[in-house]
């Protein structure tokens, strides 16, 4: 009995402030540091002066001083002249921090400088904004426990444009979202502004992100922001972002002519049409002075645009672009360009705009999906990265995980996003990574940007699931510098959001760092893609129905026969490998060569190819959605062990998770084998389990909404196997 109540002590000693937590605060939760860590780690910390009152510089110190106080967990005051241990806060504007001779000119118009100047921490930017990501910066630093003795530390972004784009539409309903409806309320706007509007542009500026944007660049809503009610709404939210150093863009429809304008055309070659823009952009600009620009969904997947007229993406965007560059605006032209056609659909991106490469106007970027397909687990790098040297090009990486198990699997997005940047595209030899690519290096690109397609909603942990608030935070973090590790940022992330404990910060990390492959192994192994039935994206379809249909996407896309399995995209079959530099190409056009991960992207092969990992393919499809399964009960596993040092609420919601991801995981692993056999008429390797019931019943698996309704924004809560 007495053991019992020592070790219920003892526990919740560990636990510390453990105490119940829903996630709405995210990463910047500041709360108590250890006494004997705040007298090691923190000194120079007794109180903060800003220098300077614009609002930026406010944020900044209202931030300092709410972070500090509850870190060091008494109220750290605010200083109106230096003393020794106070934090210097401001740019060389001020005399103070001018005389120092900071090395600021590292630091760019939006980086910092932090550094120990005798016992004054020094935190200092060229810009107010610098300054405010410095601040942040510094609390990051306090909240992972870094020593803070002797700081020396300058760091500036690497890519321009760093922003989320939001799938919201203006009904507050989301193309993709697993976290609720648009935390957008444009229905109280402009008259009210949410509390939550400051914690969204403080979460950004946290890391270092500089846009947003703010609607769905398909549908109507692209084209209803246009009017001038919604215009002034968006005024109001840039208004609570301006300080953070966030600008507000909208995807615009290029219809709107026609729908807001009351144009009987859309034609960028119609003189009204121009003017239309024109007249748009001015009326934007007045009341959104610092407006970012345009985000636009042109001739894909239905939307309307330029090609409609005949002319072609260059026409639609430098006709945006030519309305926006006396504001300074910028055009981001999406290069997801898909509609159905004989020919491979990974081709089409780079098919329709390697010959307009050069003749977009320098406001225009255009921006690609990582991958020459649709966010998929895993994918190769699109060749439209490398292969416009005269025009630049933005990355859009998608951090709400339409194809990875929604908010309900635990897939930390960092790895495959690094693997996207650090992919070689051969453009300029040996070295021209994406990411130099992006970040406009390579070809000397005068603008650069990166996009995440956005995660959050109005659920109370912001993204449906608290690991799902890693993929936002690794997003921000890669945006500032791509080069970043992604274990190096799951580690920030553990440390801040939940406890710097080794003990939990270790296996976390590593469980984080494999979860992205554990979904591939159990979804799309050997480069399989598009395995998600179609309707709803979430679990498997790669079958026939009962009516003799294919699922036409998963069915496509694996090409699975009696005698083999993939799609040759060698100059056998579609040649999209000859999109790629020489290097690349010649790789790609060898299974041999090829990176076994994406075999079957590129390559059309019999069941029986030896692989060079052992066994045959067939064997090593099986093998690989059995390991899946058997990692997401490892990391259940692991989980559990975590559980003293996490608070209730957001240990349950994550075991609740891993629990229905094991079971979704068995589905995908059962439903895939189960249709592979029936194709391919092979026996299960040794020792692999039968799929636990006939086809028939996975064919049969629904999800407990209507595909391509507005309930595409619920969660599916699970496959309905049971
Ligand atoms: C995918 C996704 C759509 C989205 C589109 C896009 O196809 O399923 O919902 O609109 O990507 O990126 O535009």
């Amino acid at each position: 009995m007495k053991r019992a109540i020592l070790a219920a002590v003892a526990l919740a000693a560990v636990a510390g402030a453990a105490k119940a937590e829903d996630g709405y605060d995210l990463w910047l939760r500041y709360r108590p540091l250890e006494k004997a860590v705040i007298a090691r780690d923190v000194p120079y910390a007794s109180a903060i002066m800003a220098q300077g009152a614009s609002p930026t510089i406010l944020a900044a110190r209202e931030e300092l001083q709410r972070g500090l106080s509850g870190l060091l967990g008494k109220r750290v005051p605010l200083a109106t002249a230096l003393k020794s241990g106070t934090i210097l806060i401001g740019t060389p504007k001020d005399l103070a921090i001018a005389k120092l001779a900071l090395p600021l000119e590292k630091a760019g118009a939006e980086g910092y400088v932090i550094k120990t100047v005798g016992r004054t921490t020094v935190i200092a930017g060229n810009s107010d904004v610098g300054a405010l990501h410095g601040a942040f910066a510094y609390l990051r630093l306090v909240q992972t426990r870094g020593m803070l003795n002797s700081l020396d530390i300058v760091s500036a972004p690497k890519i321009g444009l760093r922003m989320l784009n939001h799938w919201d539409n203006v009904d507050r309903t989301l193309e993709r979202g697993y976290s609720g409806i648009s935390i957008f309320n444009w229905w109280e706007l402009p008259g009210h502004l949410d509390p939550q509007y400051k914690d969204y542009a403080r979460a950004n500026a946290s890391l270092g992100l500089n846009g947003t944007v703010l609607t769905n660049p398909s549908g109507v809503s692209a084209a209803t922001s246009l009017e001038t009610a919604w215009i002034k709404k968006a005024a109001a939210l840039a208004g609570v972002m301006r300080p953070y150093g966030i600008k507000v863009y909208l995807s615009v429809r290029f219809s709107a002519p026609m729908e807001v304008g009351g144009l009987k055309t859309a034609d960028p070659l119609d003189p009204q049409v121009r003017q239309w823009w024109k007249d748009k952009a001015d009326e934007i600009y007045t009341l959104i002075p610092d407006f970012g620009g345009f985000l636009v969904k042109a001739n894909s997947e239905g939307q309307p645009g330029p090609q409609d007229y005949g002319r072609s993406h260059a026409d639609g965007a430098n006709m945006m672009a030519e309305a926006l560059a006396p504001h300074h605006g910028i055009v981001l032209w999406r290069a997801f360009v898909y509609s159905p056609s004989p020919e491979d659909r990974v081709k089409q991106s780079y098919n329709e705009f390697k010959p307009l490469d050069g003749k977009f106007l320098p406001n225009v970027i255009v921006q690609s999906k990582n991958g020459p397909l649709d966010f998929q687990p895993r994918e190769p790098f699109s060749p439209v990265f490398g292969g416009l040297p005269n025009t630049s090009t933005g990355m859009e990486f998608q951090i709400t995980k339409e194809y990875l198990g929604f908010e309900i699997h635990l897939v930390y997005l960092a790895p495959l996003w690094q693997e996207v940047l650090r992919s070689d595209t051969f453009a300029k030899g040996e070295g021209s990574t994406v990411a130099r690519v992006v970040d406009g290096s390579l070809f000397q690109r005068p603008l650069s940007s990166i996009a995440g397609a956005s995660n959050i909603g109005t659920a109370r942990n912001w993204s449906g699931s608290i690991f799902d608030q890693a993929n936002w935070y690794a997003f921000g973090r890669l945006a500032w510098d791509p080069d970043l590790d992604s274990k190096t940022i799951a580690e920030e992330w553990l440390k801040q959001t939940f406890t710097a404990d080794p003990k939990f910060v270790e296996p976390v990390t590593e469980m984080m760092l494999g979860s992205r492959e554990t979904a591939v192994d159990y979804m799309t192994p050997l480069g399989l893609a598009h395995q998600m039935a179609t309707s709803h994206h979430y679990g498997p379809g790669p079958w026939v129905d009962d009516a003799g249909r294919p699922d036409w996407n998963p069915v496509y896309y694996a090409r699975a026969d009696e005698n083999g399995i993939g799609v040759d995209r060698t100059a056998t079959g579609a040649n999209a490998v000859s999109q790629y530099a020489a290097p690349v190409a010649k790789a790609f056009s060898d299974p041999k060569a090829t990176p076994e991960n994406l075999l079957l992207w590129f390559h059309h092969l019999p069941w029986s190819y030896a692989m060079p990992s052992g066994g045959n393919l067939w064997e090593s499809l099986v093998h690989h959605y059995a390991h899946g399964v058997n990692k997401v009960a490892e990391m259940q596993t692991r989980w559990q062990a975590m559980k003293p040092f996490v608070d209730a609420e957001r240990f349950q919601i994550t075991a609740d998770f891993l629990a229905m991801q094991k079971e979704n995981a068995e589905l995908w692993r059962d439903g895939s084998i189960a249709y592979f056999q029936s194709v391919s008429h092979l026996p299960l390797p040794d020792g692999v389990p039968a799929p636990a019931h006939p086809l028939s019943f996975y064919k049969s698996l629904k999800l407990p909404f209507a595909p391509g309704s507005p309930g595409r924004t619920a969660s599916p809560f699970a496959l309905t196997g049971k």
